[in-house]
Protein backbone atom coordinates (compact mmCIF):
# COMPACT_ATOMS: atom_id res chain seq x y z
CA UNK A 1 0.00 0.00 0.00
CA UNK A 2 0.90 3.49 -0.19
CA UNK A 3 4.07 5.01 1.65
CA UNK A 4 2.20 7.33 4.06
CA UNK A 5 5.87 8.80 5.47
CA UNK A 6 6.89 9.26 1.52
CA UNK A 7 5.70 12.89 1.22
CA UNK A 8 6.20 13.45 -2.35
CA UNK A 9 3.62 10.65 -3.69
CA UNK A 10 2.60 11.15 -7.63
CA UNK A 11 -0.86 10.41 -7.96
CA UNK A 12 -3.14 10.46 -11.08
CA UNK A 13 -6.80 10.96 -10.43
CA UNK A 14 -9.20 10.51 -13.34
CA UNK A 15 -12.17 11.98 -14.29
CA UNK A 16 -11.26 15.36 -11.78
CA UNK A 17 -13.25 17.43 -13.78
CA UNK A 18 -16.17 15.84 -12.95
CA UNK A 19 -18.55 16.25 -10.14
CA UNK A 20 -17.32 13.52 -7.37
CA UNK A 21 -13.81 14.06 -8.76
CA UNK A 22 -13.61 17.73 -8.88
CA UNK A 23 -14.06 17.29 -4.88
CA UNK A 24 -11.46 14.63 -4.29
CA UNK A 25 -9.22 17.05 -6.83
CA UNK A 26 -9.65 20.19 -4.40
CA UNK A 27 -9.39 17.80 -1.25
CA UNK A 28 -5.81 16.01 -2.27
CA UNK A 29 -4.64 19.38 -3.72
CA UNK A 30 -4.94 20.89 -0.65
CA UNK A 31 -4.54 19.24 1.64
CA UNK A 32 -1.59 17.30 0.37
CA UNK A 33 0.98 20.25 -0.72
CA UNK A 34 3.70 17.92 -1.37
CA UNK A 35 1.83 15.52 -3.48
CA UNK A 36 1.99 15.94 -7.39
CA UNK A 37 -1.68 15.64 -8.39
CA UNK A 38 -2.28 14.27 -12.22
CA UNK A 39 -6.11 14.92 -13.03
CA UNK A 40 -6.98 13.20 -16.70
CA UNK A 41 -10.15 14.17 -17.85
CA UNK A 42 -11.90 13.91 -21.72
CA UNK A 43 -13.94 16.42 -20.66
CA UNK A 44 -17.75 15.36 -21.64
CA UNK A 45 -20.59 16.69 -20.93
CA UNK A 46 -19.71 15.75 -17.53
CA UNK A 47 -17.02 17.71 -17.48
CA UNK A 48 -15.86 20.77 -16.42
CA UNK A 49 -12.87 22.83 -15.74
CA UNK A 50 -15.37 25.77 -14.01
CA UNK A 51 -15.55 23.05 -11.05
CA UNK A 52 -11.65 23.33 -10.29
CA UNK A 53 -11.13 27.20 -10.78
CA UNK A 54 -10.02 27.80 -7.35
CA UNK A 55 -6.85 25.60 -7.56
CA UNK A 56 -6.27 25.81 -11.11
CA UNK A 57 -3.10 27.40 -10.77
CA UNK A 58 -1.84 25.41 -7.95
CA UNK A 59 1.98 24.10 -7.75
CA UNK A 60 1.10 20.61 -7.09
CA UNK A 61 -1.67 20.47 -9.64
CA UNK A 62 -1.65 19.58 -13.49
CA UNK A 63 -4.38 19.00 -15.48
CA UNK A 64 -4.43 16.95 -18.86
CA UNK A 65 -7.05 16.93 -21.34
CA UNK A 66 -7.65 13.47 -22.41
CA UNK A 67 -9.44 9.62 -22.97
CA UNK A 68 -8.68 6.95 -21.02
CA UNK A 69 -8.95 5.24 -24.22
CA UNK A 70 -6.38 6.66 -25.60
CA UNK A 71 -3.62 3.76 -24.45
CA UNK A 72 -0.37 5.54 -25.56
CA UNK A 73 -1.27 8.81 -23.90
CA UNK A 74 -1.92 6.78 -20.97
CA UNK A 75 1.40 4.96 -21.21
CA UNK A 76 3.22 8.02 -21.81
CA UNK A 77 1.91 9.90 -18.86
CA UNK A 78 2.67 6.83 -16.55
CA UNK A 79 5.92 7.16 -18.15
CA UNK A 80 6.75 10.37 -17.21
CA UNK A 81 5.09 10.44 -14.28
CA UNK A 82 5.81 7.16 -12.75
CA UNK A 83 2.73 7.35 -10.32
CA UNK A 84 2.60 6.04 -6.59
CA UNK A 85 -0.92 5.74 -7.13
CA UNK A 86 -3.86 6.07 -9.05
CA UNK A 87 -7.75 7.04 -8.27
CA UNK A 88 -9.95 6.28 -10.52
CA UNK A 89 -12.91 8.28 -10.63
CA UNK A 90 -13.59 8.85 -14.88
CA UNK A 91 -16.44 7.16 -15.67
CA UNK A 92 -20.15 7.63 -17.96
CA UNK A 93 -22.49 7.60 -14.75
CA UNK A 94 -25.78 8.24 -15.66
CA UNK A 95 -28.61 5.37 -16.13
CA UNK A 96 -30.61 6.91 -18.29
CA UNK A 97 -28.02 7.72 -20.52
CA UNK A 98 -26.33 3.78 -20.22
CA UNK A 99 -29.81 2.64 -20.71
CA UNK A 100 -29.88 4.70 -24.80
CA UNK A 101 -26.59 4.17 -25.32
CA UNK A 102 -25.28 0.84 -23.16
CA UNK A 103 -22.12 0.96 -25.63
CA UNK A 104 -20.26 4.07 -24.71
CA UNK A 105 -20.46 3.01 -20.87
CA UNK A 106 -18.63 -0.30 -21.84
CA UNK A 107 -15.73 1.67 -23.74
CA UNK A 108 -15.72 4.38 -20.84
CA UNK A 109 -16.20 1.68 -17.64
CA UNK A 110 -14.77 -1.10 -18.85
CA UNK A 111 -12.21 -0.74 -21.67
CA UNK A 112 -11.07 2.49 -20.29
CA UNK A 113 -10.54 0.89 -16.48
CA UNK A 114 -8.65 -2.10 -18.67
CA UNK A 115 -6.47 0.77 -20.21
CA UNK A 116 -5.49 2.25 -16.74
CA UNK A 117 -4.65 -1.32 -14.97
CA UNK A 118 -2.54 -2.22 -18.09
CA UNK A 119 -0.86 1.22 -17.55
CA UNK A 120 -0.25 0.09 -13.94
CA UNK A 121 0.55 -2.94 -14.44
CA UNK A 122 2.96 -2.28 -17.12
CA UNK A 123 4.83 -0.04 -15.00
CA UNK A 124 4.62 -1.20 -11.40
CA UNK A 125 4.80 -4.71 -12.19
CA UNK A 126 6.51 -5.74 -15.93
CA UNK A 127 9.16 -3.15 -16.25
CA UNK A 128 9.36 -1.46 -12.71
CA UNK A 129 11.93 1.64 -13.00
CA UNK A 130 15.11 1.44 -10.66
CA UNK A 131 13.76 3.99 -8.15
CA UNK A 132 12.60 4.26 -4.30
CA UNK A 133 9.15 2.19 -3.72
CA UNK A 134 8.41 -1.19 -4.73
CA UNK A 135 4.93 -2.87 -5.68
CA UNK A 136 3.94 -2.74 -1.89
CA UNK A 137 3.90 0.79 -2.35
CA UNK A 138 1.86 1.48 -5.13
CA UNK A 139 -1.99 1.54 -4.82
CA UNK A 140 -5.06 1.04 -7.43
CA UNK A 141 -7.79 2.94 -6.05
CA UNK A 142 -10.85 2.13 -8.02
CA UNK A 143 -14.00 4.00 -7.22
CA UNK A 144 -17.50 2.07 -7.82
CA UNK A 145 -21.33 2.61 -7.14
CA UNK A 146 -23.50 0.37 -4.11
CA UNK A 147 -25.86 -0.23 -7.93
CA UNK A 148 -23.49 -3.12 -8.64
CA UNK A 149 -25.17 -5.34 -6.05
CA UNK A 150 -28.66 -4.84 -7.82
CA UNK A 151 -31.85 -4.24 -5.75
CA UNK A 152 -32.89 -4.45 -2.41
CA UNK A 153 -36.50 -5.51 -1.27
CA UNK A 154 -38.03 -3.51 1.51
CA UNK A 155 -35.94 -4.62 4.18
CA UNK A 156 -31.81 -5.45 4.47
CA UNK A 157 -28.54 -3.51 3.91
CA UNK A 158 -25.75 -4.03 1.46
CA UNK A 159 -22.83 -5.16 2.76
CA UNK A 160 -19.44 -5.90 1.05
CA UNK A 161 -20.35 -9.69 1.04
CA UNK A 162 -23.52 -8.78 -1.16
CA UNK A 163 -22.90 -10.69 -4.42
CA UNK A 164 -23.31 -8.18 -7.46
CA UNK A 165 -26.45 -8.65 -9.63
CA UNK A 166 -25.95 -5.91 -11.73
CA UNK A 167 -29.40 -4.42 -13.55
CA UNK A 168 -28.66 -1.82 -15.41
CA UNK A 169 -26.16 -1.39 -18.32
CA UNK A 170 -24.39 1.37 -16.42
CA UNK A 171 -24.37 -0.64 -12.88
CA UNK A 172 -23.31 -3.94 -15.28
CA UNK A 173 -20.16 -1.74 -16.54
CA UNK A 174 -19.49 -0.71 -13.49
CA UNK A 175 -19.68 -4.18 -12.18
CA UNK A 176 -17.32 -5.69 -14.53
CA UNK A 177 -15.11 -3.28 -14.46
CA UNK A 178 -14.56 -3.78 -10.21
CA UNK A 179 -14.14 -7.68 -11.08
CA UNK A 180 -11.18 -6.63 -13.54
CA UNK A 181 -9.73 -4.42 -10.59
CA UNK A 182 -10.19 -7.53 -8.99
CA UNK A 183 -8.49 -10.28 -11.02
CA UNK A 184 -5.11 -7.91 -12.05
CA UNK A 185 -4.92 -7.49 -7.89
CA UNK A 186 -5.24 -11.73 -7.88
CA UNK A 187 -3.78 -12.69 -11.13
CA UNK A 188 -0.84 -10.19 -11.22
CA UNK A 189 -0.50 -8.76 -7.95
CA UNK A 190 -1.81 -5.13 -8.45
CA UNK A 191 -2.33 -3.67 -5.27
CA UNK A 192 -5.77 -2.16 -5.01
CA UNK A 193 -8.76 -1.03 -3.28
CA UNK A 194 -12.74 -0.63 -3.96
CA UNK A 195 -14.68 1.48 -2.52
CA UNK A 196 -19.25 0.76 -3.50
CA UNK A 197 -20.85 4.42 -2.69
CA UNK A 198 -24.15 5.37 -2.47
CA UNK A 199 -25.66 8.36 -4.26
CA UNK A 200 -24.20 11.39 -4.11
CA UNK A 201 -25.41 15.26 -3.74
CA UNK A 202 -23.99 18.27 -3.80
CA UNK A 203 -22.80 21.27 -5.84
CA UNK A 204 -20.93 20.87 -9.51
CA UNK A 205 -23.55 17.81 -9.72
CA UNK A 206 -24.74 17.91 -13.19
CA UNK A 207 -28.11 18.56 -13.46
CA UNK A 208 -29.37 15.21 -15.20
CA UNK A 209 -29.46 13.55 -11.69
CA UNK A 210 -32.60 14.11 -9.82
CA UNK A 211 -31.32 16.46 -6.90
CA UNK A 212 -29.45 18.94 -9.35
CA UNK A 213 -32.10 18.69 -12.21
CA UNK A 214 -34.89 19.29 -9.87
CA UNK A 215 -33.47 22.34 -8.94
CA UNK A 216 -32.94 23.51 -11.88
CA UNK A 217 -36.56 22.49 -12.85
CA UNK A 218 -38.35 23.95 -9.67
CA UNK A 219 -35.96 27.60 -10.73
CA UNK A 220 -37.37 27.69 -14.38
CA UNK A 221 -40.85 26.43 -13.08
CA UNK A 222 -40.43 23.30 -14.89
CA UNK A 223 -41.97 20.12 -14.33
CA UNK A 224 -40.99 17.80 -11.77
CA UNK A 225 -40.83 14.16 -13.84
CA UNK A 226 -41.11 11.45 -10.92
CA UNK A 227 -40.54 8.35 -12.49
CA UNK A 228 -43.15 5.68 -12.06
CA UNK A 229 -44.94 6.03 -8.54
CA UNK A 230 -41.71 7.58 -6.92
CA UNK A 231 -41.63 4.97 -3.89
CA UNK A 232 -38.37 3.93 -5.31
CA UNK A 233 -35.34 4.80 -2.33
CA UNK A 234 -31.67 5.83 -2.36
CA UNK A 235 -29.29 6.42 0.46
CA UNK A 236 -27.73 9.82 -0.32
CA UNK A 237 -24.32 11.00 0.85
CA UNK A 238 -22.88 14.78 0.82
CA UNK A 239 -20.53 14.63 -1.77
CA UNK A 240 -17.50 16.33 0.29
CA UNK A 241 -18.00 13.51 2.95
CA UNK A 242 -17.75 10.94 0.11
CA UNK A 243 -14.33 12.60 -0.65
CA UNK A 244 -13.04 12.83 2.98
CA UNK A 245 -14.16 9.06 2.61
CA UNK A 246 -11.69 8.09 -0.22
CA UNK A 247 -9.06 10.02 0.99
CA UNK A 248 -9.55 8.27 4.23
CA UNK A 249 -9.60 4.63 2.18
CA UNK A 250 -6.45 6.03 0.38
CA UNK A 251 -4.62 6.73 3.48
CA UNK A 252 -5.34 3.81 5.65
CA UNK A 253 -6.96 0.87 4.01
CA UNK A 254 -4.91 -2.53 3.87
CA UNK A 255 -4.23 -3.76 0.24
CA UNK A 256 -7.14 -5.93 -1.91
CA UNK A 257 -10.17 -4.80 0.14
CA UNK A 258 -13.35 -3.55 -0.57
CA UNK A 259 -15.31 -0.57 1.36
CA UNK A 260 -19.06 0.58 1.08
CA UNK A 261 -19.43 4.27 1.89
CA UNK A 262 -22.61 5.73 2.86
CA UNK A 263 -24.34 7.57 5.65
CA UNK A 264 -27.43 5.22 6.97
CA UNK A 265 -29.64 8.05 5.13
CA UNK A 266 -32.59 6.56 3.24
CA UNK A 267 -35.11 8.81 1.14
CA UNK A 268 -37.94 7.71 -1.22
CA UNK A 269 -37.84 9.73 -3.93
CA UNK A 270 -41.27 11.45 -3.20
CA UNK A 271 -40.18 11.98 0.11
CA UNK A 272 -37.00 13.86 -0.66
CA UNK A 273 -38.62 15.83 -3.68
CA UNK A 274 -40.99 17.47 -1.93
CA UNK A 275 -38.38 18.39 0.78
CA UNK A 276 -36.57 19.60 -1.96
CA UNK A 277 -40.00 21.58 -3.11
CA UNK A 278 -40.32 23.44 0.20
CA UNK A 279 -36.92 24.51 0.83
CA UNK A 280 -36.75 25.85 -2.36
CA UNK A 281 -40.06 27.61 -1.64
CA UNK A 282 -38.98 28.96 1.44
CA UNK A 283 -35.65 30.37 0.29
CA UNK A 284 -37.18 31.51 -3.09
CA UNK A 285 -39.90 33.32 -1.48
CA UNK A 286 -42.67 31.55 -3.05
CA UNK A 287 -45.81 30.37 -1.32
CA UNK A 288 -45.53 27.07 0.19
CA UNK A 289 -46.84 24.42 -1.73
CA UNK A 290 -46.10 25.67 -5.18
CA UNK A 291 -43.31 23.98 -6.41
CA UNK A 292 -45.23 20.65 -5.26
CA UNK A 293 -48.14 21.44 -7.82
CA UNK A 294 -44.39 21.01 -10.11
CA UNK A 295 -44.35 17.13 -9.74
CA UNK A 296 -45.16 15.16 -12.57
CA UNK A 297 -45.88 11.75 -12.38
CA UNK A 298 -44.29 10.17 -15.15
CA UNK A 299 -43.16 6.96 -17.86
CA UNK A 300 -40.79 4.84 -15.33
CA UNK A 301 -37.27 3.82 -16.19
CA UNK A 302 -36.84 0.30 -17.40
CA UNK A 303 -35.03 -2.07 -15.10
CA UNK A 304 -35.71 0.19 -12.44
CA UNK A 305 -33.73 -0.55 -9.00
CA UNK A 306 -36.39 -0.24 -6.35
CA UNK A 307 -34.19 0.48 -3.16
CA UNK A 308 -30.56 0.99 -2.45
CA UNK A 309 -28.70 1.25 1.27
CA UNK A 310 -25.58 0.92 2.43
CA UNK A 311 -24.24 -0.71 5.12
CA UNK A 312 -21.16 1.46 6.29
CA UNK A 313 -20.38 -0.04 9.13
CA UNK A 314 -17.09 -1.64 7.81
CA UNK A 315 -15.67 1.91 7.05
CA UNK A 316 -17.33 3.52 10.34
CA UNK A 317 -15.56 0.73 12.67
CA UNK A 318 -12.44 0.30 10.49
CA UNK A 319 -11.16 3.90 9.40
CA UNK A 320 -13.93 5.79 11.76
CA UNK A 321 -15.02 7.51 8.88
CA UNK A 322 -18.52 9.35 9.91
CA UNK A 323 -20.38 11.85 7.25
CA UNK A 324 -19.99 15.05 8.65
CA UNK A 325 -23.59 16.43 7.58
CA UNK A 326 -27.04 15.34 7.70
CA UNK A 327 -29.04 15.08 5.01
CA UNK A 328 -31.09 18.59 6.59
CA UNK A 329 -27.38 20.32 6.38
CA UNK A 330 -25.92 18.84 3.34
CA UNK A 331 -29.45 19.96 0.90
CA UNK A 332 -29.51 23.00 2.10
CA UNK A 333 -25.66 23.58 1.39
CA UNK A 334 -26.55 22.13 -2.13
CA UNK A 335 -29.45 24.09 -2.88
CA UNK A 336 -27.57 26.93 -1.64
CA UNK A 337 -24.68 26.77 -3.97
CA UNK A 338 -26.52 26.31 -6.90
CA UNK A 339 -28.54 29.46 -6.27
CA UNK A 340 -25.58 30.92 -5.88
CA UNK A 341 -24.04 29.94 -9.17
CA UNK A 342 -26.74 30.17 -11.84
CA UNK A 343 -24.50 30.62 -14.24
CA UNK A 344 -23.09 27.71 -14.38
CA UNK A 345 -26.38 26.33 -14.32
CA UNK A 346 -27.31 27.85 -17.10
CA UNK A 347 -24.15 27.34 -18.58
CA UNK A 348 -24.47 23.37 -18.65
CA UNK A 349 -28.27 23.38 -19.28
CA UNK A 350 -28.14 25.46 -22.64
CA UNK A 351 -27.77 23.45 -25.96
CA UNK A 352 -27.96 19.47 -26.36
CA UNK A 353 -28.77 18.93 -22.85
CA UNK A 354 -32.11 20.59 -23.47
CA UNK A 355 -32.95 18.03 -26.33
CA UNK A 356 -32.12 15.52 -24.02
CA UNK A 357 -33.97 17.13 -21.07
CA UNK A 358 -37.42 17.17 -23.69
CA UNK A 359 -36.19 13.38 -24.71
CA UNK A 360 -36.62 12.19 -21.19
CA UNK A 361 -39.93 14.00 -20.40
CA UNK A 362 -42.57 11.89 -21.29
CA UNK A 363 -45.90 12.36 -19.08
CA UNK A 364 -47.78 8.98 -18.37
P1 LIG B 1 -19.57 12.54 -13.59
O1 LIG B 1 -20.34 11.99 -14.75
O2 LIG B 1 -20.00 13.79 -12.95
O3 LIG B 1 -18.05 12.76 -14.02
C1 LIG B 1 -17.33 11.85 -14.77
C2 LIG B 1 -16.05 12.53 -15.23
O4 LIG B 1 -15.31 11.56 -16.02
C3 LIG B 1 -16.28 13.74 -16.13
O5 LIG B 1 -15.42 14.79 -15.75
C4 LIG B 1 -15.94 13.24 -17.52
O6 LIG B 1 -15.44 14.27 -18.37
C5 LIG B 1 -14.90 12.19 -17.22
N1 LIG B 1 -14.84 11.15 -18.27
C6 LIG B 1 -15.90 10.46 -18.79
N2 LIG B 1 -15.45 9.63 -19.74
C7 LIG B 1 -14.11 9.78 -19.80
C8 LIG B 1 -13.09 9.17 -20.58
N3 LIG B 1 -13.38 8.25 -21.51
N4 LIG B 1 -11.80 9.55 -20.37
C9 LIG B 1 -11.51 10.48 -19.43
N5 LIG B 1 -12.43 11.10 -18.68
C10 LIG B 1 -13.72 10.75 -18.87
O7 LIG B 1 -19.49 11.32 -12.56
P2 LIG B 1 -19.51 11.34 -10.97
O8 LIG B 1 -20.92 11.34 -10.53
O9 LIG B 1 -18.57 12.35 -10.48
O10 LIG B 1 -18.93 9.89 -10.68
C11 LIG B 1 -17.52 9.68 -10.54
C12 LIG B 1 -17.29 8.21 -10.24
O11 LIG B 1 -17.96 7.86 -9.03
C13 LIG B 1 -17.82 7.27 -11.31
O12 LIG B 1 -16.90 6.22 -11.47
C14 LIG B 1 -19.13 6.77 -10.75
O13 LIG B 1 -19.43 5.48 -11.23
C15 LIG B 1 -18.82 6.76 -9.26
N6 LIG B 1 -19.98 6.94 -8.36
C16 LIG B 1 -20.86 7.97 -8.55
C17 LIG B 1 -21.91 8.15 -7.66
C18 LIG B 1 -22.88 9.29 -7.80
O14 LIG B 1 -23.89 9.35 -7.07
N7 LIG B 1 -22.64 10.26 -8.67
C19 LIG B 1 -22.10 7.26 -6.59
C20 LIG B 1 -21.17 6.21 -6.42
C21 LIG B 1 -20.12 6.07 -7.32
P1 LIG C 1 -30.48 9.37 -10.38
O1 LIG C 1 -30.14 10.69 -9.77
O2 LIG C 1 -30.51 9.26 -11.87
O3 LIG C 1 -29.49 8.32 -9.73
P2 LIG C 1 -29.52 6.68 -9.79
O4 LIG C 1 -30.38 6.25 -10.90
O5 LIG C 1 -28.08 6.37 -10.04
O6 LIG C 1 -30.00 6.25 -8.45
O7 LIG C 1 -31.91 8.94 -9.85
C1 LIG C 1 -32.19 8.85 -8.46
C2 LIG C 1 -33.60 8.32 -8.32
O8 LIG C 1 -34.52 9.30 -8.82
C3 LIG C 1 -33.88 7.05 -9.12
O9 LIG C 1 -34.78 6.23 -8.40
C4 LIG C 1 -34.54 7.55 -10.39
C5 LIG C 1 -35.30 8.79 -9.90
N1 LIG C 1 -35.45 9.88 -10.89
C6 LIG C 1 -36.72 10.40 -11.16
O10 LIG C 1 -37.73 9.96 -10.57
N2 LIG C 1 -36.82 11.41 -12.07
C7 LIG C 1 -35.73 11.90 -12.71
O11 LIG C 1 -35.89 12.81 -13.57
C8 LIG C 1 -34.44 11.36 -12.43
C9 LIG C 1 -33.22 11.88 -13.13
C10 LIG C 1 -34.36 10.35 -11.50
Amino acid sequence: MINKDKKKLKVLITGGAGFIGSHVVRLFVTKYPDYEIVNLDALTYAGNLENLKDIENAPNYTFVKGDILDTELINNLFEKYEFDAVIHLAAESHVDRSISDPLAFVKTNVIGTMNLLNAAKKIWIDTPPSGEGGLEEKLFYHISTDEVYGTLGESGLFTEETPYAPNSPYSASKASSDHFVRAYGETYGLPYVVSNCSNNYGPNQFPEKLIPLFIHNILQKNPLPVYGDGNYTRDWLFVIDHAEAIDRIFHHSEKNKTYNVGGFNEWKNIDLVKLLCRVMDKKLGREEGSSEKLITYVKDRPGHDLRYAIDASRINNELGWKPSVTFEEGLEKTIDWYLENETWLKSVTSGAYQDYYKKQYKST
